[in-house]
């Protein structure tokens, strides 16, 4: 058997059945994570161990989908980060020639859970990752399906238009119906202390790249750019498609390397489809909005206001704190409602519509 199927035959068994393990352990202790128990210790360092062996023959052995290889090693990586054992440089030297030979970051994103994962890989078997990331995945699909239908709209018919802007509106509705299932089913300790910290930052070969997120694909920035609420001008927004350009799967890059057509503008031009074009940014504002006030505020700002302030600046999954993150979140908000605010797009949508969207 070749060391690449050693390794994910393991990642499929043993790894998540200890994980899964640990995991029992925490939240029996409603903790996210327990030290100084020796039983629990040598678990860990088990599974570090274990994974090391196997991720180390994999060497520089050469394999036909190199970015499922590389997902398959980030979940190592992101299970040693979060059991806070250190794996060995040489198991992430293999993450990181693999991510560089890719050019994206050399770590496990979420697509590696949701989009690219013929093999259904999990860090767990708990019910709760695998609600966690379909409704994610749920959502990052209909994001998809919305920025397909948009990118077409400037070379159709008027017709045809139409039909594409209901196709988006259906989609982006679609974002908002797998959100609100999932703050309806999710327990928020569970996502809190067995799921989330899996998601975190962590070093590859020196250096520390960010967590994992939902949001790391290129469809949601070619909606707000598409829709012209987001502006490549503005130096905010300019960051956020640079800061999340390595973390996107390899053929999402080009998309966010190259904006897609500004409907805006069209619409503009001579008011055709204005409502339509409102329908559409008052769902995708919508959709983030809940992502923000039914997400990320109950399960993730709220029980973190009662962790001790040493942890509380380690959490997030893109590493700054989390004030800054909320800010940043916020900001995206206001920017994807075009929110009367200085900046939003809100005056040009008033101006072509006679309403603003929010
Ligand atoms: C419990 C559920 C969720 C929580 C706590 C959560 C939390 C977060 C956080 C904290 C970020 C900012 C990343 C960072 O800088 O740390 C983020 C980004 C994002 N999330 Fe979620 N999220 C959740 C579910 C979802 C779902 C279901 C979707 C739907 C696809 C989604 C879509 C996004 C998007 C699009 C972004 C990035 C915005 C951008 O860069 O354009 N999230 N999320």
């Amino acid at each position: 058997m070749s060391a690449v199927t050693d390794f994910t035959r393991w990642l499929s068994t043993e790894f998540t059945a200890a994980n899964t393990g640990l995991e029992g352990a925490y939240f029996a202790a409603g903790q996210e994570i327990v030290y100084d128990d020796h039983d629990l210790d040598q678990r860990k360092r088990a599974l570090r161990d274990d994974g090391a062996t196997l991720v180390t023959r994999i060497g520089t052995t050469s394999t036909d989908n190199p970015y499922d290889l590389l997902g398959a090693v980030g979940l190592y990586l992101a299970a040693c980060r979060r059991h806070e054992v250190d794996a060995p440089e040489a198991a992430q030297a293999v993450a990181g020639r693999l991510g560089l030979a890719l050019g994206v970051a050399p770590r496990f994103v979420f697509a590696h859970l949701s989009t690219h994962n013929p093999a259904a890989r999990t860090f767990t078997d708990l019910p709760d990752e695998q609600l966690f990331i379909d409704h994610n995945g749920l959502g990052v699909l209909a994001y998809q399906r919305a920025a397909a239908a948009l990118r077409r709209i400037p070379s159709v018919t008027t017709a045809l238009a139409a039909a594409l802007y209901d196709e988006a509106l259906a989609a982006l509705d679609a974002v908002l119906a797998a959100n609100r299932a999932l703050a309806e089913s999710l327990d928020p300790d569970r996502f809190f202390l067995n799921v989330r910290p899996y998601f975190k930052p962590h070093v590859v070969v020196g250096t520390e790249y960010r967590g994992a997120n939902a949001g790391d694909f290129a469809a949601v920035n070619e909606i707000d750019l598409a829709l012209g609420l987001c502006d490549l001008g503005d130096p905010f927004y300019q960051r956020i498609l640079a800061e999340k350009y390595p973390y996107v799967p390899p053929e999402d890059q080009p998309r966010l390397r190259t904006p897609p057509a500004d409907l805006l503008a069209l619409v503009e031009r001579d008011g055709t489809h204005a409502e339509r074009y409102l329908a559409v940014c008052r769902a995708h504002g919508a959709a983030y909005a809940f992502h923000h006030h039914r997400l990320v505020v109950p399960f993730l700002a709220r029980p973190a206001e009662s962790m001790p302030p040493d942890r509380r600046a380690r959490l997030t999954a893109s590493g700054p704190p989390l004030d800054v993150v909320l800010a940043t979140l916020s900001r995206l908000v206001d920017l994807r409602a075009a929110r009367d605010r200085p900046g939003t797009a809100s005056e040009r949508v008033r101006a072509v519509t006679g309403t603003g969207p929010g």
